[in-house]
């Protein structure tokens, strides 16, 4: 006669056997699931060129005005003897300094930022250059535009009250153009 207590039908029906099976299921569908996971974070790395930061270097954020790579007169644009670019600017609540930079198309370009206050975000619009900009760090992001125009480049850190009115503008102009620029120029792209 079968059992009318319903905790011995269920121990009928879960037998060791089934429990097992159910275990296994999910183990399997867990290991796929992270696989899954770690193919979309080695394919997105690989093709769209996302990786973070490799190099860690550092800085005293409340002398970058007095002393060291990021005084006044050595933000914006800067050619290096092997014809490279390089462009630093200074995140602060809430602008860039320059709040616009001109860089030549087709040139190897290495951004430098950092930050005199809080965390801010560095990102140039239509493009995988993007950094967190921490101060006491320098962001080191290397790059190349391909064809000339403006981009826009908003602060994408949420950084305080005025986060939302936070962006420069990165410039890519001809070469020729470029060499002709004055430092102003440089640094100075008209009005917004
Ligand atoms: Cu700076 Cu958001």
């Amino acid at each position: 006669m079968a059992s009318t207590n319903p905790n011995d039908r269920l121990s009928a029906l879960l037998t060791e056997e089934f429990i097992d099976q159910g275990e296994r299921r999910w183990l399997y569908a867990m290991a796929a699931i992270l696989g899954i996971m770690l193919a979309v974070i080695v394919i997105t790395g690989m093709a769209q060129m996302l990786h973070p930061l490799s190099s860690v270097e550092t800085i005293a954020p409340t002398t970058l005005h007095l002393q060291g790579e990021f005084v006044e007169s050595n933000l914006g644009t800067a050619i290096e003897p092997d014809g490279s670019a390089t462009v630093r600017f200074v995140a602060e609540q809430y602008m860039f300094v320059p709040q616009c930079v001109k860089v030549p198309v087709g040139t190897p370009i290495r951004f430098r930022l950092t930050s005199a206050d809080v965390v801010h975000g560095f990102f140039v619009g239509e493009t995988n250059t993007n950094a967190m900009v921490v101060p006491g760090f320098i962001s080191d992001v290397r790059t190349q535009f391909a064809r000339t125009g403006e981009y826009k480049m908003p602060c994408d850190e949420f950084c305080g009250y005025g986060h939302h009115a936070m962006a420069a503008r990165v410039v890519v102009v001809p070469k020729e153009e470029f060499q002709n620029a004055t430092p102003e120029e440089r640094v100075s792209c008209g009005a917004q």
